[in-house]
Formats: structure tokens, sequence, C-alpha cells
């Protein structure tokens, strides 16, 4: 049996008056690739941003491997080695180069030997062919070099689990393939990932189960195959095909 990695329940998050998140309860399994979709303005980038302390919750609880997340900022610090998160702007510090920017966490935050990380960020930049820009400054990098070299700085941090919030919304769209096949193969690594992103072909690849939201709420909470073979919806197929068309 697969173990739970993430749950999450009967969550409420407000922006002064206003409830963004509304009673959201889900949770993901080891290896499983969730996909979030929803219209803009669901509450997507803040569900992904409560799961990392980056928002505060009014409501509910966050159980990370089975321990309560508190809220303490402690906590949040020693959670967020282990979910790490992928924006939509790579945000890679443009006076350090690759190698740097790759290494400063884990030998930083997370106290590990510099040669051993360093050993370990050049075998995945090779394997995405970037073997060669270890010593580049983010600025003499393509965007979509770029995010590629924010994923490794992900990776290299060895999470339990990826958060990836559009990360292909603000690139050209020569750029956005080689990004979305760098996911593609951490969902066959069975790499335990959340994903919102607009790209449905994309979605349809890598998804175990999608999310829908509408709102601040969760509107379904499917397997691929019945989200995008099965389900008859009228408000998930318009959204669909305001996608595809
Ligand atoms: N810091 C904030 N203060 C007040 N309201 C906010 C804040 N951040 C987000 N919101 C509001 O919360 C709602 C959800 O926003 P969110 O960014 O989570 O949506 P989203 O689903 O990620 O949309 P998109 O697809 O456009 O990225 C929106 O109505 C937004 O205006
Ligand atoms: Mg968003």
């Amino acid at each position: 049996m697969s173990k739970k990695i993430l749950e999450v329940k009967h969550l409420q998050k407000c922006f002064g008056e206003k409830e963004i998140l509304k009673n959201v309860s889900f949770s993901i399994q080891e290896g499983e690739v969730l996909v979030l979709l929803g219209p803009s303005g669901s509450g997507k980038s803040t569900l992904l941003r409560t799961l990392n302390g980056l928002e505060s919750i009014q409501k509910g609880e966050i159980y990370f491997q089975g321990e309560l997340l508190k809220g303490e900022e402690k906590q949040w610090q020693a959670i967020r080695q282990k979910i790490a998160m992928v924006f939509q702007n790579y945000e890679l510090f443009p006076n350090l180069t690759v190698m740097e920017n790759l290494l400063l966490s884990p030998t930083k935050v997370q106290k590990r030997e510099k040669t051993t990380v360093e050993k370990q960020a050049k075998v995945l930049l090779e394997r995405i062919g970037l073997g060669e820009k270890l010593k580049s400054y983010p600025r003499e990098l393509s965007g979509g070099q770029k995010q590629r070299v924010a994923i490794v700085r992900a990776l290299v941090m060895e999470p339990t689990m990826i958060l990836f919030d559009e990360v292909t919304a603000s690139l050209d769209p020569e750029m956005v393939r080689e990004v979305l096949e760098m996911i593609q193969d951490l969902a066959k690594e069975r790499k335990t990932m959340m994903v919102v992103t607009h790209e449905i072909d994309f979605a349809r690849r890598v998804a175990d189960r999608v999310i829908f939201m509408e709102e601040g709420e969760i509107i379904s909470d499917y397997t691929a195959q019945e989200f995008f073979e099965e389900q008859k919806n009228e408000r998930i197929t318009r959204f669909l095909n305001s996608l595809t068309h």
C-alpha cells in the first residue's frame, strides 16, 4: 500500500474579509503526481503557498508525513527542506553562478558536504544538457535553461515532494517543451509532485490525479482517467475546452 505524504483537512485561508480557500481537503500519496487545475483566481497558487508556510491559514490542518504542521516558523524551515517549490519566475540569484546557486541551500541550510552536493548537481545538470553551464551566470542563460536550473536547485535539496506553480507560464513557447519534459521525467521516476499548469496536454501526460478548483473550493478530485475521459461535469468541460481551443 502506498504511503500518504501530505494530508490537508478543512483548510480555510482568508485575505482580509475575503475567503480565498474554502474547506479544502485532499491528500497525496507517495509517488503520486497531483495536477491542480482551475480558472485564474481560483486559489491554486495560494493553496500551494500554504503548503510550505508562505501563507498562513485561518482554519484547518496540514499533516506532512503524519506530522501536524503547527505554523511555527522553525517547523516551516524544516518542512521547506522537504517540500520544495518551483515558481513561475525562476528566482535564481543573479550574482551567483549556476553551481553557486545550486550549492547555496544544501550547504548553508542543510549543512551538507560541498563536494558531495557538487557531484550530485553536476550529474543533474548533465542529464538535462546543461553540464557546460556550471560557471555561467543566470543572465547568460535562456529562460528555459534558467527554469531547468531552478528545478535542479529544488532537486539537489532531495525533497520528499515538489510543488510546481505554472513553471512554464513566463517562457517563450519554444522553451516550454524542454521544461515540461524535465518534469515528465521526474514523474516517470515517481517523484511526489503537485503541479499547477495550464498546459493541458502535459497535464494529461503526467497526472495520476486531477483536482479542479473554482472560487477557492475543490469542485472535483478524480483519477486522471476519470477526469479526462469519464466525467461529464459541464463546468469542467467548458474549462478544458477553453484551454484547448
Ligand atoms: N496577497 C494577497 N492579498 C489579497 N488577495 C490575494 C493575495 N494573493 C492572492 N489573492 C487573491 O486570492 C485569490 C486566489 O489567487 P491565486 O493567486 O491563488 O489564484 P490562482 O488560481 O493561482 O490564479 P492564476 O491561475 O491566475 O495564477 C484571487 O482572488 C487573488 O486576487
Ligand atoms: Mg497562480
